[in-house]
């Protein structure tokens, strides 16, 4: 690997896989809400680092939309957990410069919930020191999907020529039309999977699979893998140089 093959600044845009927080329950004999009460606190540690480490956007995965196949108990468990979450890190978020995006499907999610996700992406709206953004009801190939449906309605409409779409057409039509693609991918928990995961965004990533379960996800975990980015090849299909 030559010198110039390396990104060398750390990755701009990091999307994390928070996985884990049932088995770091399980282990303590608590039930797994307890775990994702232990997840959710590790978010703000983490939104934190950002800036120090130069992290301008950090997409994390809160639910799929697989996740409505667990037990009710646990769904309406982690929906109440979303809303007090917003409730209660509003202000920080705001105070702090974060900018807050939601992506993903709203339609499944309660009417309190959405409302809250409105208000906050409007609050930090003109926050521009880390943009948080949170895939809630996400998942990767329902978006490819619903971008698909909303650019139909535009060649049905006659605003696009069917013959000009490309890859970068589509792209304007996904939830992260905004955004970057990430530059680092990190799952925790030991699975070595992307479920269903920024699918289309995540064509050129680096990926890094750790063991550590998400509770136990600490800053100074996150700074070191940042920095292990920086030492990359990354060639985005191209020859080593
Ligand atoms: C995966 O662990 C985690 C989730 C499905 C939920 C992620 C949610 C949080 C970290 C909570 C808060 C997030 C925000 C933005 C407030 P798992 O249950 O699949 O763990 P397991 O694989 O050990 O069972």
């Amino acid at each position: 690997m030559s010198e110039n093959d390396c990104p060398k600044t750390n990755p701009a845009h990091v999307a994390i896989i928070m996985d884990g927080n049932g088995r770091w329950a399980q282990k303590r004999g608590r039930p797994r809400l307890y775990g994702h009460h232990a997840g959710a606190r590790r978010v703000r540690e983490i939104v934190e680092a950002c800036p120090d480490l130069g992290v301008k956007y950090l997409t994390i995965f809160a639910f799929s939309t697989e996740n409505w196949k667990r037990t009710q108990a646990e769904v309406s468990g982690l929906m109440a957990l979303f809303r007090r979450y917003i409730t209660r890190e509003a202000r920080a978020l705001i105070d702090n410069g974060i900018r807050v995006r939601f992506i993903g499907d709203r339609i499944r999610l309660d009417e309190t919930l959405v409302r809250l996700m409105d208000e906050l992406e409007l609050l930090t709206a003109d926050n521009d020191a880390v943009h948080l953004t949170v895939a809630l009801n996400y998942g990767g190939r329902d978006e490819v999907a619903r971008a698909t449906k909303r650019l139909a309605r535009e060649v049905a409409a006659g605003k696009i020529d069917p013959e000009t779409v490309d890859a970068e057409t589509l792209a304007r039509f996904l939830d992260t039309y905004v955004l970057p693609d990430p530059d680092l991918v990190i799952r925790t928990s030991g699975e070595a999977r992307i479920s269903n995961f920024l699918l289309w965004q995540s064509a050129y990533s680096e990926y890094e699979f750790i063991d550590t379960l998400w509770p136990d996800f600490t800053a100074a975990e996150f700074s070191r893998v940042v920095g292990s980015y920086a030492r990359r090849d990354r060639r985005f299909g191209a020859v080593p140089g």
